[in-house]
């Protein structure tokens, strides 16, 4: 079996044109989207990221109100700015672009962003909110993950999924959505202490990796067929390249390919839903602004 290379990247695209297409009528009745992006600090990661959503916001005519900090920033003076634009009635969205620096608490930090303007869905509100089925901003690479599985039109009702990690921005989310109703999976979460991985994630008709770690999975761990979601993101060194790395997954790819019925590449597969999907949401903030519903 030669699997089918789930193209993230179109897929993305398509929805950040469809956002796009709904800002210009919100901004035909006035109300003008705008998502601010803190960073602070300079990790070339985080940097390339924020890079990436900005480049995005200006392509969907979101405003930008993005701040970059130093890394000297206090906590105080980061909960100062996060405090003003929780109090700007033009400002739909606030993302703290994570990890912060060690001498700033990241929970209180998400803790002081208004719910209605966390975009990214990491207040404790708008977790419990997953939890429970409530309405609330959903995290954009767990909800990218199933749009994903859902356009592609991948079976999951009944199927079982195995999530490798237990991260706050992942691996815990992605396995409530992936046991919420509407998908319908059985759902085994396995994490650094999981000592028979290999034995559960054989059994798995859908294996979402997020472990931040390459090779985590391997062909001996999977079964013919399997549908592969790799969420990694690594930097390896590569003096081939011009920025002397290169990025490779969780997963081994290449074998991969050979085995499974679907797999996501990196670049290209996950990381770009998880900007569309942070499209999506600052758009919903701003459509709780518009006196117009049919927007
Ligand atoms: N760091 C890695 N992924 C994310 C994300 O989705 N949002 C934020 N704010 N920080 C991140």
């Amino acid at each position: 079996m030669s699997a089918v290379i789930i193209d993230g990247k179109k897929i993305a695209a398509d929805i950040r044109a469809g956002v796009a297409e709904k800002v210009k009528k919100l901004k035909e009745n006035g109300v003008e989207p705008c998502l601010a992006v803190i960073l602070v600090g300079e990790n070339p990661a985080s940097v390339s990221y924020v890079t990436g959503k900005r480049k995005a916001l200006a392509e969907a005519g979101i405003a930008d109100r993005s701040v970059n900090l130093p890394e000297s920033t206090t906590e105080e003076g980061l909960l100062k700015i996060i405090d003003e634009l929780n109090k700007d009635n033009d400002v739909d969205g606030i993302l703290v672009q994570l990890p912060l620096p060690k001498h700033i608490d990241e929970d209180k930090v998400l803790l002081a962003i208004e719910p209605s303007k966390d975009v990214d869905g990491f207040h404790p509100v708008n977790v419990g909110n997953l939890m429970i089925g409530r309405k609330g901003f959903l995290p954009c690479t767990p909800h990218g993950i199933i749009v994903l599985l859902k356009t592609i039109g991948i079976e999951t009702d009944g199927k079982h999924a195995v999530v490798i990690g237990r991260s706050n921005i992942v691996g815990k989310p992605v396995s409530m959505l992936l046991a919420r109703k509407d998908v319908n999976c059985t759902v085994t979460i396995c994490h650094t202490g999981t000592k028979n991985m290999a034995e559960l994630t054989i059994q798995a008709d859908i294996i979402v990796v997020a472990s931040g770690r390459p090779h985590t999975l391997t062909k001996d761990m999977v079964k013919d067929g399997a549908v592969v979601i790799d969420v990694g993101v690594n930097r390896i060194p590569d003096s081939s390249k011009k920025s002397g790395f290169r990025l490779t997954g969780d997963c081994d790819f290449y074998d991969l390919v050979e085995k499974t019925s679907f797999i996501t590449p990196v670049p290209g597969g996950v990381g770009p839903m998880t900007i569309a999907m942070l499209m999506q949401n600052t758009l919903e903030s701003a459509c709780a602004r518009c006196l117009d519903y049919s927007c």
